[in-house]
């Protein structure tokens, strides 16, 4: 149980399956529409991970205390936080819904990424959901480009929250980026609030999540009672995005990219560093 360093082929490994994982995305972005139950987008997930050679990382994943987990990926609808589980009811317009997909390839690495989703499009959803995806989105960013060995791990979360709770959102706090290879999760914990200066130093080779949980009320949060589903305790909309990245000797290389993964924000001036 300790951080692992990714040598080259290590490297390779993560760059296949982060791309993969965001190629879900992409694949699943069309059928992502009013009307349309989270199961079919499930359904269609593990089709596209079959035709891809890749494996569902979260169907019967089973931590400790935790029954299993019964879909292909999480989908997470308005006040939902993370860890929804794909049922039957039909997508509105309007409502904001996260999918996040984790993907094992073949030879055994994780890929790990999320992406929120409008639906109906921009103008069918509320002027705050607007808000709260696009300072979710700028908030994981924001973290994304300060990676760089030297960095620690609170100068990101510093800089998480301080662009989450500046434009007037709450960090959910009980669950965070996470140390990513082999394993699903392994260290380090990469929290998305904190103080400069603290908690891990970065090194070249380490690979993990930045997957801001951004509220646009209260940061508390409950289980809804099947195991899994987080809520917002307020019932207030809650949003999130998450990339896999990789520390390189320079920088950063964000590893869940692929055609259809949205541009960074204007501040982002390069994707790998
Ligand atoms: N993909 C989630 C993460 O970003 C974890 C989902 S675990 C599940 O870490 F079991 F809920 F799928
Ligand atoms: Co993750
Ligand atoms: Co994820």
């Amino acid at each position: 149980m300790s951080i692992t360093y990714k040598d080259e082929a290590g490297i390779a490994g993560m760059r296949t399956a982060c791309r993969l994982a965001s190629e879900v995305l992409d694949f699943l972005t069309p059928h992502i529409q009013p009307g349309v139950t989270t199961l079919e987008i499930d359904r269609l997930s593990a089709d596209y991970m079959k035709q891809q050679g890749t494996r569902s990382a979260t169907v019967g994943y089973q931590p400790p205390g935790y029954p299993p987990y019964p879909g292909h990926l999480c989908t997470s609808i308005n006040h939902v936080v993370c860890h929804g589980i794909p049922n039957e009811k039909p997508l509105k317009k309007g409502d904001i819904l996260n999918v996040d997909v984790t993907v094992i390839t073949p030879d055994g690495w994780y890929g790990d990424n999320s992406r929120m989703f409008l639906i109906g499009g921009e103008a069918a959803c509320s002027v705050q959901a607007r808000r709260l995806n696009l300072v979710t989105f700028e908030a994981m960013w924001k973290g994304i480009v300060l990676v760089r060995p030297g960095v620690r791990l609170g100068d990101i979360g510093s800089a998480i929250q301080a662009h989450a709770e500046g434009n007037g959102f709450s960090v959910v706090r009980e669950f965070c980026g996470h140390g990513i290879g082999q394993k699903f999760h392994e260290e380090p914990q990469v929290l998305h609030y904190g103080r400069p200066g603290t908690m891990e130093e970065l090194k070249p080779g380490m690979t993990f999540t930045i997957e801001p949980m951004i509220n646009a009320g209260k940061r508390d949060i409950k289980e809804q009672g099947d195991g899994w589903t987080i809520v917002t305790r307020d019932r207030s909309l809650s949003a999130q995005w998450e990339h896999t990245v990789l520390v390189t000797p320079t920088g950063y290389e964000v590893l869940t990219l692929s055609a259809g993964s949205p541009p960074p924000p204007a501040f982002v001036t390069t994707t790998a560093c």
